[in-house]
This record gives structure tokens, sequence and C-alpha cells, in this order.
């Protein structure tokens, strides 16, 4: 594991039982204006990549079902476990997703490849195990990228970008379809 990589991870594992008091408000307002422009169905199967303590559970509507909260931090998915969704908990890099390839309708990432030291790595892996007509619903931290660069590695992953915009706190968006 790189250094980077240990690091960032060290820092979740430290500070997971803070996290949510801290960023759920803000995590909430992403997920809301992330998930008005596109819909999802109840049979979908749903990844999400960087899942931290879960909070996306708290927001995806009950009947869907299918839920995959991955992360690198085992603490970060200890928290998640205390949501009430029945979702499966998988600790695992997003560099070497431990799925089969074309098996997921939806793959979310939010706010999470700031941290990565080759963001193209786990936007590769996105694609590989999207189903064809798959999407993609991944946001990062303004700070560190631009549209342009954001736009860049969704398209050398080989996705078709749906919409990329500015949320209205931090972060850019992009919703990305493996055609
Ligand atoms: C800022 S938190 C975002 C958590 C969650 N997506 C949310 O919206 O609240 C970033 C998360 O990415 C995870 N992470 C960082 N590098 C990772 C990697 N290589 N593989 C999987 N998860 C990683 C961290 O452990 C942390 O839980």
């Amino acid at each position: 594991m790189s250094k980077k990589k240990y690091e960032a991870g060290k820092k979740y594992e430290e500070t997971a039982t803070k996290y949510d008091a801290r960023y759920s408000s803000i995590q909430q307002q992403k997920f809301r204006e992330v998930f008005s422009q596109t819909k999802i169905k109840s049979s979908d199967l749903l990844l999400d990549v960087g899942a931290g303590t879960g909070l996306l559970l708290d927001f995806l509507p009950s009947n869907v079902q299918n839920i995959i909260s991955c992360d690198l931090s085992f603490n970060m998915l200890l928290e998640g476990k205390n949501k009430l969704k029945n979702a499966l908990f998988v600790c695992a890099d997003s560099e070497h997703l431990p799925f089969r390839e074309s098996c997921l309708n939806i793959v979310t990432c939010f706010s999470v490849i700031q941290n990565l030291q080759e963001p193209t790595i786990t936007v590769s892996e996105s694609f590989r195990v999207l189903k064809i007509g798959g999407k993609l619903l991944l946001t990062v931290l303004d700070k560190i990228y631009c549209d342009k660069k954001l736009e860049e590695i969704i398209v050398q992953a080989g996705y078709e970008i749906e919409k990329l915009w500015h949320l209205s706190i931090e972060d850019f968006s992009v919703i990305a379809k493996k055609d």
C-alpha cells in the first residue's frame, strides 16, 4: 500500500466516530442535489465507493434495498453498521473493487477521489463493475479539482458524461453513463 493511501486511511480510522457530526448535513446536501438529477429504481444494485460511515444510507429511499457500502476504513464502516439500512459492508480498496465486471447498476462516489493519488484507477474500476447502461454519480472537492480535470478522468475511463456541474456547495459533480 502506498504511503499516501495508508496516511489517508489512518486519518479516517482515527476520526470515524466524529465524522457524522461534522459532515452529515453538508454531505446530505450533496446527495440531494445529485439525486435530484437522476432516477434510481428500487431494483437497482448500488455500490457506494468510499462510503465512509454510510451517510448515503440515511438519504436513499427505503425501497432501494440492494446497497453495498465499500470503504478502505474498517472503523468508518463500523459507524455505518449502526445505521438502519440493510446494506452490505465491504472493506476494500477502491482501486481493486472485489466485484466481477458488469454486475452493478449504479456506482456512487461522494467526496473521495480528491484523496487519491491515482483517481483514474478508481474511476476505471467503477466503469469495469458497472453494467452497460449503468451510471456513475461522483462528486469531488472544488478546492482540489477543476471541472476540466474531472471531465478528463471520467472520459478517459470510457464514460459518456450526461451532466457535469458545480453543486451549491464545495464540490463538482458528474453523472456519467457506461454505454
Ligand atoms: C470524505 S470521506 C466521504 C465518505 C462518504 N462518501 C460521504 O459522502 O460521507 C472519504 C472516504 O473515502 C475513503 N477512502 C479513501 N481512500 C479510499 C480507497 N483507496 N478505497 C476505498 N475508500 C477510500 C475514506 O476511508 C473515507 O471514508
